[in-house]
């Protein structure tokens, strides 16, 4: 184990030395009552600033992200984001704008803010956007509160159930709940669709919407969805579309034309903006005319030529953050929309499904598909044919410097055993032929290595700093014992 920044503590380093008449390090004491001094040292690591430069470098260095080489784990964590829109983010209009600035000195940046309403309302087929939202998760929530709010107003209080795939994102049901409402799942089918006979026996008159992931967590464009929509329509229900997926899709199909009322987009999938982990990224909300005063306030209007806040939404439900939302997300945002333009947009979707249907077909004889279908932007292969485990083979990928992808437990009821070893392959638009194809090779490698030496592989990843995490648990143990 690399020693922690305590254990390279040295007593009397210090990594300061500032050499300033007007600062008296007795200076601080004077202004400070000594009741509430310290009488105790801190007890913070002594170094030199080298050292904790170098300490930080070393232990970034030992992670592997997206700018340092091939993640097959996709977009669901971060694609990559092109540098510029870091540095459009940096412009000092943007940078360093303060929320409580007068309106007036702002206009810039609601006019950006607008257009990307309509770019983002464009791509989803959705009347109006709030930008508010955090994270695809806070998206959901605020859908989610839209949609309660609505049929409160409309005398459907009684409507408290939520139907969801049971392929869903595990932020659907957690939405869900937290909004109020009562889950009820949805199975997935053999050919990886939902369960249309299952979904008509719960459309009983207390439900308020199903939310939808399209294309699916499998990798899977929702071949029913006329038929979804339709059904839960007449049943006089919402339709919520996790647009989670949307990479798939840009300027390909549109959720609202496909007849949803409400969805949020994850813009670290899409749109190339940094994932927040729930917390500092974007999970725009979207919605049909019909239910655009229920937006989260503000959102951005053009009031005669002049671009300002709009917060006096009739029905809102109130603001998901504080003040505009994520400002330096949504530059990231509407500068990759503005860079790549409607046809690079739609060429980035077409690619990134592409990328994943090379994968599935190049790696087929020793991990082929769970379905046995083109898929979209992410493959889910099985990996019963391996004499390991996926998990184990996926961990000898770090050893060639690939991060392992998603593996797949047997979260859909149907499928049980079948995907209890399965990994879900996500390449991305951005990655080339050439490292597709160094990919696979690697992919070949350790089956050829599981054949002459599988205990290697089992044992891997033998390069990184830590092993398995199990592996380094029986250490401690016996370092205990
Ligand atoms: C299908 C789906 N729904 C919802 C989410 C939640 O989004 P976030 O992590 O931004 O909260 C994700 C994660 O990227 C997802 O893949």
């Amino acid at each position: 184990m690399r020693p922690t920044i305590f254990d390279n503590s040295r007593p009397g380093v210090s990594g300061v030395c500032i050499h300033d008449p007007e600062f008296s390090t007795d200076a601080p004491t004077q202004l400070i009552d000594a009741a509430l001094l310290r009488d105790q040292p801190l007890g913070l690591p002594e170094l030199t600033e080298i050292e904790v430069v170098r300490h930080y470098t070393e232990l970034s260095l030992d992670n592997h992200g997206v700018d340092s080489g091939t993640y097959p784990l996709g977009s669901c964590t971060m694609k990559y984001n092109p540098k510029r829109n870091d540095a459009m983010a940096n412009l000092t209009g943007f940078r360093d704008a303060h929320p409580q600035q007068p309106a007036e000195t702002l206009t810039g940046v609601w006019e950006m803010l607008s257009h990307l309403q309509r770019y983002i309302s464009e791509l989803m087929g959705m009347d109006e956007v709030s930008l508010q939202p955090a994270a695809g998760a806070h998206g959901e929530l605020a859908g989610l509160l839209i949609i309660r709010k609505y049929l409160q107003d409309s005398g459907q209080q009684h409507r408290k159930i939520v139907l969801i795939a049971d392929a869903a994102h595990g932020t659907n049901p957690a939405s869900a709940a937290m909004a109020g409402f009562t889950c009820r799942i949805i199975p997935t089918t053999r050919e990886g669709l939902m369960d249309v006979d299952a979904l008509k026996k719960e459309l009983t008159p207390d439900v308020a919407a199903l939310m939808l992931t399209n294309p699916s967590t499998l990798g899977l464009f929702e071949e029913n969805i006329e038929t979804i929509a339709s059904l839960i329509h007449d049943n006089g229900s919402l339709l919520y579309y996790d647009g989670a997926n949307m990479n798939a899709l840009m300027g390909l199909a549109r959720p609202g034309d496909m007849g949803f009322d409400v969805m949020h987009i994850n813009v670290h999938k899409t749109l190339s903006t940094p994932h927040g982990g729930g917390g500092p990224g974007g999970g725009p909300v979207g919605v049909k005319s019909f239910l655009r005063d229920y937006l989260p306030a503000p959102i951005a209007k053009n009031a005669n030529g002049v671009f300002v806040p709009e917060y006096d939404l009739k029905h809102s439900i109130g603001s998901m953050k504080a003040f505009f939302g994520h400002i330096a997300v949504m530059v990231r945002a509407y500068s990759y929309i503005l860079t790549m333009g409607p046809d690079g947009l739609k060429e980035a979707s077409e690619n990134a499904v592409l990328n994943a249907n090379y994968i599935q077909a190049e790696l087929a004889d020793f991990l082929p598909p769970v379905f046995d279908k083109l898929c979209m932007h992410e493959c889910l292969l099985s990996g019963n044919k391996l004499s390991v485990s996926a998990y184990s083979f996926a961990k000898r990928l770090i050893d060639y410097g690939i991060h392992p992808p998603t593996l797949v437990g047997a979260g859909c009821v149907y499928f049980g055993e079948d995907l209890k070893s399965a990994m879900l392959i996500e390449p991305t638009e951005t990655e080339t032929k050439e490292d597709l194809d160094d990919m696979i090779a690697v992919f070949r490698r350790i089956l050829s290595e599981m054949k002459n030496d599988k205990d290697m592989v089992e044992s891997a990843p033998h390069l990184s700093p830590i092993g398995k995490i199990e592996a380094r648990a029986k250490e401690v143990d016996s370092d205990a014992a």
